[in-house]
């Protein structure tokens, strides 16, 4: 055994053999990532630190690689297989206040760094962004505030970003879209204003909803998302047309625009000889003119749909009628007139749903379907210019 130890400290591969031999490797974390260690718990509000928490079980005085880790550094933490990097950081939510320290981004091997459900403020340090090998950066219910710098594109191996529920503020930088592996967006509930810049080409979800984005939603924002499946804008300022090429990118299942100022509405039958996935679109609370699109029900597996609370005048298109997917339907809060088509009325078609606070007659007032009451005749005169609403 003495004679393996001496051989080993004279040969560089010293820690393979012991590998490979079962011994318990001494472990030897590099002293640059220690030192950052003791940086990022030591930004840390120490009263914040409670007994029993990941971070109280962080205590220098051993090596936080070494194995077995039944005292210390028991959790919030992962080390390479070798033991010489961390190449995890995932906190527990108990309430952390602090600062996030710039040195982090010394962890160069970190792939997973997730502080979610804390207490943080301050900026993102902007040397995080350096990181080569971050896959996943979890930030999301903290105070973090600050922008999202344009450096963000040297993350070039992020595939989920979850900063939502801060107080991130300025606009989303036009870089965004170098970041190829990105799948997932979530900056939902901060302060973020500007238009959406151009989408990276593996993205299959984007939510920015309760923010302050505002511009009209731009065929060039999505030219590459060929993969973008949920697609979550609620609660913003957008405005302008929604035009069709929208509704037929190619892998889109969920569209939620409601609570913006769209004011119009353009939809076309999914593109020739393709078909379509998209199952869910609510455009409720803008101020969308027009008639209601009835070429939506052309899209093969659309259950879900509202438009509750826009300008639609019109009628309903008989199209929804017939459709044998669709299982909810919001058209509450406009002016359409007319009889409601037959098919939305047999018990069974529609699951939930509402007509009422239109100008429709002959929504019968038995029909769950047909609540609220609709507007007062005065109403619906005025809206139509005093000629008859039917
Ligand atoms: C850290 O570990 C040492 C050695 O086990 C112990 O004496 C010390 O009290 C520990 N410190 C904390 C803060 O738990
Ligand atoms: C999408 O991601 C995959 C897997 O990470 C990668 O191989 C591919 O190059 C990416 N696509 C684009 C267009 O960058
Ligand atoms: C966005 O907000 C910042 C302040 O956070 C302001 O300086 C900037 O003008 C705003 N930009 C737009 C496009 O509204
Ligand atoms: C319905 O879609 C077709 C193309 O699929 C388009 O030519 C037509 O204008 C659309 N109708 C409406 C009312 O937008």
């Amino acid at each position: 055994m003495q004679n393996l130890f001496f051989l080993c400290l004279t040969i560089i591969t010293c820690l393979s053999v012991f590998d490979s031999n079962n011994f318990i490797a001494q472990a030897v974390t590099s002293w640059s990532e220690i030192a950052t260690l003791k940086a990022f718990k030591s930004s840390i509000n120490p009263s914040s630190i409670k007994p029993g928490s990941c971070l109280a079980s962080w205590n220098f005085t051993i090596d936080p690689c070494s194995f077995p880790r039944r005292t210390y550094f028991t959790c919030g933490l992962t080390c390479t297989p070798d033991s010489t990097h961390i190449n995890q950081i995932t906190l527990d939510p108990v309430g952390y206040t602090g600062t996030l320290t710039p040195l982090i981004s010394k962890l160069t091997n970190l792939i997973t760094l997730d502080l979610s459900e804390n207490s943080f403020f301050g900026p993102i340090p902007s040397s995080l962004y350096s990181l080569p090998n971050l896959q996943t950066l979890t930030l999301r219910s903290n105070s973090f505030s600050g922008s999202i710098p344009p450096t963000i594109k040297s993350l070039i191996s992020l595939q989920s970003l979850d900063l939502s529920h801060n107080s991130l503020s300025g606009s989303l930088p036009i870089s965004l879209n170098y970041l190829s592996n990105l799948r997932r967006i979530d900056l939902s509930f901060n302060k973020l204003n500007g238009s959406i810049p151009e989408l990276p080409p593996n993205l299959s979800e984007l939510a920015i909803k309760a923010n302050s984005l505002s511009g009209p939603l731009q065929k060039s924002t999505f030219q590459k998302a060929n993969k973008l499946a949920v697609l979550e804008l609620s609660e913003n300022s957008l405005y302008g047309k929604l035009e069709p090429w929208l509704f037929q990118l190619p892998s889109l299942q969920q569209v939620d625009l409601a609570n913006n100022r769209f004011n119009g509405i353009e939809i076309w039958k999914p593109a020739n000889g393709r078909s379509s996935d998209l199952v869910a679109i609510d455009l409720g609370f803008n101020t969308i003119q027009g008639y209601a699109p009835a070429n939506l029900s052309a899209y093969p597996t659309l259950s879900s749909l509202s438009i509750r609370y826009n300008l639609l005048r019109g009628t309903i298109p008989l199209e929804y009628g017939e459709s044998k997917t669709l299982k909810r339907l919001f058209l509450d809060g406009n002016f359409l007139t007319g009889k409601p088509p037959a098919g939305l009325l047999v018990s069974g078609n529609i699951f939930s749903g509402s007509l009422g606070n239109n100008c429709l007659v002959g929504c019968p007032a038995s029909s769950q379907l047909c609540k609220p009451a609709q507007k007062p005749s005065s109403v619906c005169k005025k809206a139509y210019n005093g000629k008859p609403s039917t």
